[in-house]
């Protein structure tokens, strides 16, 4: 059976916690989309893991943790994680990384950061690992896959073109004067030898990550797509341009998977039980003001590979109703109810008001977005400690009419809640 599990709003949505949950019962846990730019934090035990490329399953002796054909690997960040999950007692034994993934070059990293700079406040706040510049290669079709990383003499010869091809680039869109030093950092030797360093380490995890998913479903086992960022993060569903550059939505898993969609069984939601986002770009119900302070306080919310305080604000159940939409999900996780306690009076938005209009589709046109000022609906908060509760009964009432209104709104089943970071913080509805 195949379950896809993706981010149902800008990303950081727990979806690390909860794809440790269900992979607990998983045999497979793919990765398909994005790199490093993805912080996955999983608490278990006191202990915290904060993931970017290895999957959030690598936790379970016996699950197949793949990284599969549609992500970049950035291989010397891949090796330094990899360093730290052993260092924490983790085998990684059944890591598996696909052939066709993309590598992330320096120049990438390079590009990423004088192209943000350039761009000053129309900036998108990448985070700065590479990901676009290394996606708009894998679209020229000059990107560096995988499998030239493992055949040294083959990726020493594209790299050759590839940073003579760079250097005019970063030359002419940059400066030649302005970044004659740091073009100089692109060595070939250096590269070339770190690189293919880091190949020969890597080596003996390759595989054709497609086809250890398709057989363990029709072996019956449980294969679990782990998404990173989220679908408003989405390339073309998302907030363009403030987007990233791959496809966090369950469509995604099957492009960049390598898995057809008739196989998928259930397409799971995660989403937070407010809203937060990283990196610039519109937000209709972001909180400039005190309860947006708590709210970022008390969910810690600051970024878990940048660290940078994310902007917080209420609940969005035209953004969520979208997510559904596009995902055709059948469950949603929601997350961090816990951090809500506290608060007098909570709200969810409920629609925006563009004009003399009230709508709740989520706009095509981020133009029209920018002039929608979201609608209300007002709850009551709770006081409760529910950091131990472990089915809706132990939820305050005000909670419990919180959750069944965004469930009924929203038309999809909540079938789990977070009340906490820990895995054992959560319940099945
Ligand atoms: P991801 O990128 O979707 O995996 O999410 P991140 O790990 O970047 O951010 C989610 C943060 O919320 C992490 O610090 C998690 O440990 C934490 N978290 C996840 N679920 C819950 C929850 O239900 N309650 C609380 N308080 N924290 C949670
Ligand atoms: P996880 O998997 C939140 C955001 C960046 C920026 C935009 C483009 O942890 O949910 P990029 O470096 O991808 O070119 O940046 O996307 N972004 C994320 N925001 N969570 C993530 O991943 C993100 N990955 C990228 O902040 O706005
Ligand atoms: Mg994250």
């Amino acid at each position: 059976m195949i379950t896809t599990l993706v981010g149902a709003q800008w990303g950081d949505e727990g979806k690390g916690k909860v794809i440790d949950i269900m992979a607990a019962k998983a045999d497979v846990v793919v990765r398909a989309t994005g790199g490093n730019n993805a912080g996955h934090t999983v608490v278990s035990g006191g202990k915290t893991y904060k993931l970017h490329l290895v999957p959030s399953g690598i936790l379970y002796p016996n699950t197949v943790c793949c990284i599969g054909p549609g992500c970049v690997i950035d291989p010397l960040a891949l090796l330094k994680e990899m360093d730290e999950v052993a260092a924490n007692g983790t085998a990684l034994d059944n890591l598996k990384i696909d052939y066709r993934a993309h590598i992330v070059m320096p120049y990438h990293l390079l590009i990423d950061e004088l192209s943000e700079a350039a761009k000053g406040e129309g900036g998108i706040g990448t985070t700065k690992k590479g990901i676009g510049p290394c996606y708009m290669d894998k679209a020229e079709r000059i990107g560096l896959r995988f499998y030239d990383l493992i055949h040294p003499e083959i990726f020493g010869g594209k790299l050759k073109a590839n940073l003579a091809a760079k250097d005019r680039y970063i030359a002419g869109m940059f400066g030649a004067k302005e970044t004659a030093d740091r073009r100089k950092t692109l060595d070939f030797d250096k590269i070339f030898a770190a690189y293919i360093d880091a190949g020969k380490k890597l080596e003996k995890y390759a595989a054709d990550t497609t086809v250890i998913a398709y057989e363990a479903d029709k072996a019956g086992k449980f294969v679990l797509f782990e998404g990173a960022q989220g679908t408003l993060l989405d390339l073309d569903m998302g907030t363009y341009p403030y987007v990233t550059s791959s496809h966090p939505v369950t469509g995604g898993f099957c492009v960049s998977g390598g898995i057809g969609p008739t196989y998928i069984k259930e397409c799971v939601g995660i989403a937070k039980s407010y809203t937060t986002r990283v990196g610039k770009g519109p937000f209709p119900t972001e909180l400039f003001d005190e309860v947006g302070d708590f709210i970022r306080e008390a969910g810690f919310e600051y970024g878990t590979t940048t660290g940078r305080p994310r902007r917080c604000g209420w609940l969005d159940l035209v953004i969520l109703k979208y997510a559904v939409r596009v995902n055709g999900l059948t469950g949603i996780a929601l997350n961090k109810l816990d951090t809500l306690t506290g608060l007098k009076t909570l709200k969810i938005c409920v629609g925006y008001k563009c004009g003399d209009k009230i709508i709740t589709d989520f706009p095509a046109d981020i133009h029209e977005l920018d002039k929608c000022e979201p609608v209300y609906k007002e709850f009551k908060g709770w006081t409760e400690d529910i950091t131990k509760a472990t089915s809706l009964s132990d939820l305050p009432q005000a909670a419990r009419d919180y959750l069944a209104f965004t469930e009924k709104f929203i038309g999809c089943k909540i079938i789990l809640v977070g009340v906490g970071p820990d895995r054992s913080q959560s319940f099945e509805v």
